[in-house]
């Protein structure tokens, strides 16, 4: 290795497990190249490095691309590299090494803050997009920083408030989404502020080495998140490798343990050894630009055209063709780019206006037109208002924008409720007395409830918060030029009572997570709640026919599944078929189906594709906490294959049979 150990003091390794700056490594006074991290994940947000050091520093101008949540909207590998490879550009511009994303935190509440970059309420679906992402950044030189390690699920009090989880629950839901994650080997992983069942996830051995390390395999380096140490030997001696940002006291902490013996070379050693690994592959890496920024604005738009989703759409209300149509509501100008707090990427690209962007498509056919502004929260809304519902009621169809945006989804807060502002519903609510052809385009990072609105609408399109490419993907969904195919990562609930997690379930130190592994769609599965939109939701302008579902063993724990999906219509689309699993019965309390594959598939009018997925033992499994392991139960399986999770069109029974003694003795 070209940065050897044997080079650097004691001290000079003591000070190289914390930061120098805010978001740079130790550069051991010129031996070592510093490797600069930065947010992360929707867009590089990054202090521009020729004002560090002056005292007001400014961030650069980057992509701002979907946000993550929308990245999980497209169920689309391939669009989540892309959207990495975008990002890599603008760091390899700005001599960035490592960006501080993505995060793979579960939803577990429509009221997290940091929802918008998270990409799901699943573990599957989470995982397998944050590989692809992080395969995109470090196919590019580089490195991913895959965040919070672990049970970080809302904002409130994140610094403190322990997450109490059992252990069945982190395993099944709350991790696997890393461990799915890690088999990109992201360069780094950042670990959670919150302590875990009682100890800070910085602090925390079975966190970090038993679970990081000896079961995921992980072999980058372990960072901090910013100033979520306490003590930098106790973090040291758990298994953080890199403390950040710098912390005056951390070097002194460190000191202090190694001379006493508490903390020996050999654990020293080892974090520095990774440390230098990361520099070392930073420096090595080969990083060229490959898109223009005008590409990378065009692979913003590629990607924002797949995560669109159509949530409702009556009397083919959608796409729009003709006739006199009125643009307005929040975003119609300039919609929100993406949340805020430290995910908020701040670009330079003109901003593109919906009604502009639609005139332009639908050409002579249609009269597109806006009236004044009426932004939510907004003085002149009062005035504005009458003006545009008298418009309203001439046009022929009312597109519409209501939403939130980075000061209300943003990162260390979370929300109090999930429904628009009152000034956005009621006034939506009297828009629908005179105009009964209205599309809503929701704008937000995360679930709403629509309750007062909703059956009063034909169509509803989920925007979330798509980027600087979000208007132009829009006006293409819009006017049908894209057929929509962007699928909820998420259940929409009817109201927040309706979700599992509405509250806090324990006091000022600890949050608990009383209902288990029955997050999301799992939750309202099991106990036959109904919902507003469900998991995998996203209709689109072309019919799909499923069929023909075959299922062939290969071990009583392995089996190939395959079915066809044709497009029934004259239109060319994308679907994503689902493939979730049921365990008929079991000797635990399981969900009543769990997402195993998933797919997306573009088809031609008229076309059928055979899609063929892998079901192996963990398909089957749950975590067997007296066991300690992955445990498959001799029975009855379902496999459910739909277009969503509430629209399954083929299913079929399985039996597995596995030797005896390798069961329990539960009777089945
Ligand atoms: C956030 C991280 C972020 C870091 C650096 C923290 O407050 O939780 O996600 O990467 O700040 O900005």
């Amino acid at each position: 290795m070209k940065y050897d150990i044997g080079q650097l003091t004691i001290d000079e390794k003591l000070k190289l497990l914390s930061g120098r700056t805010c978001w740079q490594t130790y550069d051991a006074e010129g031996k070592l190249p510093e490797v600069f991290l930065s947010d992360g994940p929707n867009g590089l947000r990054m202090i521009d490095k020729k004002t560090i050091s002056a005292k007001t520093q400014e961030t650069i101008k980057a992509t701002a691309m979907p946000n993550i949540s929308f990245i999980a909207n497209t169920w689309n590998v391939d669009m989540a590299y892309l959207d990495a490879q975008t990002i890599a550009d603008d760091c390899i511009e700005n001599d960035a090494d490592v960006l501080l994303g993505p995060g793979v935190n579960i939803k577990r509440t429509p009221l997290c803050g940091r929802n918008f970059e998270y990409f799901s309420e699943d573990p599957l679906l989470a995982g397998t997009l944050a590989k692809a992402y992080i395969e995109g950044l470090q196919d590019k030189g580089i490195g991913a920083s895959l965040k919070h390690f672990c049970a970080n699920n809302r904002e409130y009090d994140r610094l403190f408030i322990s997450s109490e989880v059992d252990e069945r629950t982190l395993r099944e839901i709350y991790m696997p989404a890393f461990e799915i994650a890690i088999q990109a080997q992201p360069w780094t992983i950042m670990c959670s502020y919150n302590p875990v069942n009682g100890v800070y996830a910085s602090e925390n051995a079975w966190l970090l080495k038993d679970i990081l390390r000896d079961e995921f395999c992980f072999n980058g380096v372990i960072v901090s998140d910013w100033e979520a140490v306490h003590q930098s030997a106790r973090a040291a001696k758990a298994g953080l490798d890199l403390e950040m940002p710098n912390r005056a006291k951390a070097y002194e902490e460190l000191k202090e343990a190694y001379e006493s013996g508490w903390l020996t070379i050999e654990e020293i050693d080892t974090h520095v050894q990774r440390i230098l690994e990361l520099i070392e592959k930073s420096k090595a890496a080969k990083k060229e630009i490959t898109f223009t920024k005008e590409q990378r604005h065009e692979n913003a738009v590629k990607i924002a055209r797949e995560g669109i989703v159509l949530l409702k759409n009556e009397d083919n209300l959608l796409p729009l063709k003709k006739g006199n149509i009125l643009v307005g509501g929040a975003g119609y100008e300039k919609p929100p780019f993406g949340g805020g707090g430290s995910a908020y990427v701040e670009t330079d690209y003109p901003v593109r206006s919906l009604d502009k962007e639609l005139a332009e498509r639908l050409g002579e056919n249609a009269n597109v037109f806006t009236s004044p502004r009426t932004y939510f929260l907004h003085l002149e809304f009062l005035f504005n208002a009458n003006k545009l519902l008298e418009l309203a009621s001439e046009a022929d169809t009312v597109v519409y924008c209501v939403g939130t945006n980075q000061d209300i989804e943003r990162e260390s807060i979370d929300r109090t409720h999930i429904r628009l502002n009152a000034t956005q519903e009621n006034f939506l609510l009297k828009l629908l007395e005179v105009n009964q052809n209205v599309v809503v385009v929701v704008e937000t990072g995360s679930a709403i409830d629509m309750s007062k609105w909703i059956d009063r609408v034909k169509s509803v399109v989920y925007l979330s918060y798509a980027g600087e490419g979000g208007q132009e993907a829009l006006a293409d969904v819009l006017t049908g030029k894209i057929c929509p195919s962007g699928k909820l990562n998420e259940t929409f609930p009817l109201s927040l009572d309706d979700a599992p997690v509405k509250n806090y379930e324990g006091n000022l130190f600890v949050d608990r997570y009383p209902e288990g592994v029955f997050v999301g769609y799992r939750y309202y599965d099991t106990f036959n709640k109904n919902v507003l939109f469900p998991f995998g939701h996203g209709i689109s302008y072309a019919q799909f026919e499923y069929s023909d579902l075959r299922i062939q063993k290969i071990t009583e724990t392995d089996y190939d599944v395959s079915f066809d999906v044709k497009n029934v219509s004259s239109i060319a689309a994308k679907e994503v078929p689902q493939i979730y699993v049921r365990d008929v019965f079991a000797s635990v309390s399981r969900p009543q189906k769990e997402l195993r594959a998933f797919d997306k598939i573009a088809l031609a009018p008229g076309e059928t594709k055979r899609v063929s997925v892998k079901l192996n033992a963990r398909a089957f499994a749950f975590y067997s906490v007296p066991l300690k392991k992955w445990y498959v139960e001799n029975g009855m399986f379902e496999i459910l294959v739909g277009s969503s999770s509430r629209d399954i069109r083929l299913r079929q029974k399985i039996q597995i049979e596995q030797p005896k003694e390798e069961q329990t003795t539960f009777p089945s």
